[in-house]
């Protein structure tokens, strides 16, 4: 049984350092945070145990820096926009658990937070041998003292194996925080309990980082919208030819089988019925739109290649959102950061805002989509924190953080 934060504050936090997994995982251009979702979403759990006067020492991980200090990865722009956000103190270490972190630990003051350095800087966080993960986590824990505690409120992580997130739940008392929490009871609710007609928009480029998740909402959601790349893989198995679009062929048989089993399961897949057909990946290529039994008929032809959905499928997709009393929306329908291939992903969203269902964006790419595009998080029902994290929750995985906690 997990512990909630709640009850770690409760019983008393004042002077205790606090140890929080926290998601920071942000875009950034350069070192300008492009979508601080993310930042803002981590702000409360440290703020609440900041209040309470604990000593809090936030660890997360930006990027994939494979175990080496790289400049580029460093946790720094996250954490300063974690300090413009908040209305306390804000330190950052230099290393992880060196030195700096440990004197930065020690002096901290109450109600003070610090921000050790991007974990991933240390190739133990990541290892696959349990016994050097668990030397990074008892090390993470001994910059706590001897009353220290664990937070885990990185709900984008919580699929991973890593000393951050599923070992030092062995070495500290553990808890689960705010933002894991709400995350969960609106993912739960949304697979197991949601209100008819549930409507799934799934989009993105690889149809196989997305079967998983198809395959456990066939017989669960009503109808599955699918655009993006990986929507050329499901044109291509029902016998449309799809140019240079991306397509993943060995993927064929399996698309076809879900396909007939969503038929017999009373999930209803729905395609794009058109495409917009450029003449290259590029922002300035040369497009038409070009109906789905088509594509390579027009002036661009067979060497063309689908980069968003077009028109009609806009509109069809808009209306199955419109009359969804639950929405769940993973991946952007088209290269929404193109100019001219983002009119399908801001139907999508457009659609969405305004539908009086419940909708919940998941998935990193589609939160920075809809932000991206202008519209406000207020908008939605949802914004999901996780990217691979919700997908994985939703295929009915066991996640290695939750089990670490014993959700
Ligand atoms: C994410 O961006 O989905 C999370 O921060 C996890 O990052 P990862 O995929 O690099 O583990």
């Amino acid at each position: 049984m997990a512990h909630a934060l709640e009850e770690l504050i409760a019983g008393g936090v004042k002077g205790r350092h606090v140890l929080v997994r926290s998601d920071l995982n942000v875009p950034l251009d350069g070192t300008t945070v492009t979508d601080d979702g993310r930042v803002k979403a981590s702000l409360p759990v440290v703020k609440k145990l900041a209040d309470a006067g604990a000593k809090v020492i936030v660890m997360a991980h930006l990027g994939r820096p494979k175990g080496q200090v790289d400049p580029k990865y460093s946790i720094k722009p996250a954490a300063d926009r974690l300090q413009d956000l908040a209305d306390f103190t804000v330190e950052v270490a230099e290393d992880v658990v060196g030195p700096d972190a440990q004197k930065k630990a020690r002096d901290l003051g109450e109600g003070e937070v610090l921000v050790l350095e991007n974990v991933r800087f240390d190739p133990r966080e990541t290892s696959k041998d349990d016994q050097e993960r668990a030397s990074f986590a008892e090390e993470l824990a001994h910059l706590t003292g001897e009353r220290g505690a664990y937070v885990d409120d990185a709900f984008g992580a919580v699929h991973r194996r890593h000393a951050s997130v599923f070992d030092i739940a062995k070495v500290l008392p553990s808890y689960l925080g705010d933002l894991v929490a709400t995350e969960l009871k609106v993912l739960s609710t949304i697979i197991d309990n949601p209100k008819r007609p549930f409507v799934v928009v799934m989009g993105g480029s690889k149809v196989s980082d997305k079967l998983a998740v198809i395959d456990n909402l066939i017989g669960k959601a009503d109808a599955l919208l699918i655009g993006g790349g990986m929507s050329f893989t499901f044109s291509a198995a029902q016998g449309y030819k799809v140019g240079r679009s991306l397509l993943e062929s060995d993927q064929i048989s399996t698309v076809t089988q879900y396909l007939e089993r969503a038929e017999a399961e009373g999930t209803k897949i729905v395609l794009p019925t058109d495409a917009v057909w450029a003449s290259e990946f590029s922002a300035d290529a040369r497009h038409e739109v070009r109906s789905i039994d088509s594509l390579e008929d027009g002036e661009i032809g067979a060497e063309g290649q689908g980069l968003d959905i077009g028109p009609k499928s806009q509109e069809l997709f808009a209306q199955y959102i419109k009359d969804a009393q639950t929405v769940f929306w993973n991946g952007p329908v088209g290269v929404f950061e193109m100019e001219a291939f983002s009119g399908g992903t801001r139907a999508v969203a457009t659609a969405v805002a305004e539908s009086d269902a419940f909708s919940v964006i998941g998935g990193g790419d589609s939160a920075s989509a809809v932000r991206n595009l202008g519209f406000s998080d207020d908008e939605f029902g949802h914004i999901s924190t996780g990217g691979g994290a919700s997908l994985e929750y939703i295929e009915g995985k066991t996640l290695p953080g939750l089990e670490a906690l014993g959700v």
